[in-house]
């Protein structure tokens, strides 16, 4: 489902913010990313959702070659992932269930169809009384379960959250983290990076660490 071979991000300066990484993850799989600040976590992040593009080597996700995607398949292989930002990137005039539903109705999907999903979904991440509200008025929290509730709605093969329990309590990064986790038996594949150890070591999951933009870990807690 996600298969990078020998890739190299350079930015100028240089910086070498990944170096000759290769990494395979197979449907349904959960893996977890971590790594100290710095350590290439978001660039490697941006390269699997399409933000950005490795310098060398190969980049494989969804059966696009993102290496050489043309401009006019990125929206289709968007399409195919649906991405938690780490500082949520809802869209500010539009209320939480008209931001849950733009995936959808992106897609062409009818509006009533559309309302009815975002609704079951807002319910699941608990957040159906605020429905009405814009972005503003809610808490980092809430904003990041909008977001969450954003990503899934168009039931995408693969979940990319780039730190997705940030800005949650204990109690709700877990409810968030069994979301993400029940994704995985429909068959989607889910990529958290994260840096709390102590959520990951609970999970029991795959966890590839990363440090100088190097894998320096790929197993389990
Ligand atoms: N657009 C950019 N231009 C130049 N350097 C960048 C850019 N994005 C990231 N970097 C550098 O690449 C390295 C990895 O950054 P990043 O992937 O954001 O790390 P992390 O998410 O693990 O904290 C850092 O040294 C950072 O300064
Ligand atoms: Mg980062």
């Amino acid at each position: 489902m996600i298969e990078l071979s020998h890739a190299y991000k350079t930015f100028p300066g240089p910086v070498h913010a990944l170096r000759n990484v290769d990494l395979s993850i197979q449907k349904g799989e959960f893996v977890f990313l971590t790594g100290p600040s710095g350590a290439g976590k978001t660039t490697l992040f941006k390269i699997l959702c399409g933000f950005d593009q490795v310098t060398s080597g190969k980049a494989h996700v969804a059966g696009f070659e993102l290496e050489k995607i043309s401009s006019s398949d990125r929206p289709f292989f968007r399409r195919r992932i649906g991405v938690v930002f780490q500082d949520f990137k809802l869209i500010s005039d539009q209320s939480a269930i008209e931001n849950v539903m733009l995936p959808l109705i992106i897609q062409g999907e009818k509006k009533k169809s559309a309302l009815e999903k975002a609704e079951s979904l807002l319910v699941k991440v608990g957040l159906i009384d605020k429905r009405n509200q814009l972005p503003d008025v809610l808490s980092g929290g809430e904003q990041q379960r909008i977001a969450i509730a954003r990503a899934l709605i168009h039931q995408p093969p693969i979940i990319m959250a780039d730190e997705p329990t940030g800005n949650l309590d204990s109690e709700k990064a877990e409810e968030i983290m069994n979301l993400l986790e029940e994704c995985t038996d429909k068959g989607m594949t889910v990529f958290v990076i994260t840096h709390d150890l102590e959520l990951v070591r609970r999970r029991k999951k795959r966890i590839i660490a990363i440090k100088n933009g190097e894998i320096v870990k790929d197993g389990r807690a």
